[in-house]
């Protein structure tokens, strides 16, 4: 209960309940200040600990949403993080405390970047994103065009070129 509440209808911006992590992952959520680097096996609470400590940054530091990145390697567990982390942090901090937060993927935060900042450097935003079998495809069928014998030309040579 909170003590301070006096009467007044319960506050959505509750302190958070840190009692159900172990002590080592308490003590990542608490590190709110500079780097801090967690090496743990699969299956371990590491996914927990970050979806705690990004809700702890909001609801308990009061850093905005949108100061924050969340970032995974496969769409799997960026998604199930994404989900952890906006229930967390409305359940928290209320309906409207995740808006703005990004988590995503390496890949597609960087799209979201070129997406967002290309035409400064004058490209377009409306880019596409082959597969290695498409850029294959579209190398074969210009070889093609230009009437060059992609047997002498492999296109997975002029691909690994323009890469
Ligand atoms: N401190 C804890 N106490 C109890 N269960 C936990 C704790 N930390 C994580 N878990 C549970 O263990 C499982 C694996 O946690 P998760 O954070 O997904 O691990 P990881 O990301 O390291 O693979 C989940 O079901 C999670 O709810
Ligand atoms: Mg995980």
């Amino acid at each position: 209960m909170d003590v301070h509440s006096k009467g007044k209808p319960a506050s959505t911006k509750s302190k958070m309940d840190l009692s159900r992590l172990n002590p080592e992952q308490r003590a990542a959520v608490l590190h709110t200040e500079g780097p801090l680097l967690i090496l743990a096996g699969a299956g371990s609470g590491k996914t927990n600990t970050m979806t705690h400590r990004i809700a702890y940054l909001i609801s308990e530091k009061g850093i905005p949403a949108n100061r924050i990145l969340g970032l995974s390697f496969t769409n799997k567990a960026a998604t199930e993080l994404k989900d952890r982390v906006r229930t967390l942090v409305k359940k928290v901090a209320g309906e409207k405390a995740a808006k703005g937060l990004i988590v995503s993927t390496f890949h597609s935060l960087c799209v979201r970047i070129l997406r967002e900042f290309a035409p400064r450097i004058g490209y377009t935003s409306q880019f596409s994103i082959l597969d290695p079998s498409d850029q294959e495809a579209i190398v074969r069928e210009i070889l093609k065009f230009i009437n060059i014998d992609s047997k002498k030309f492999d296109p997975s040579w002029i691909l690994f070129q323009i890469g």
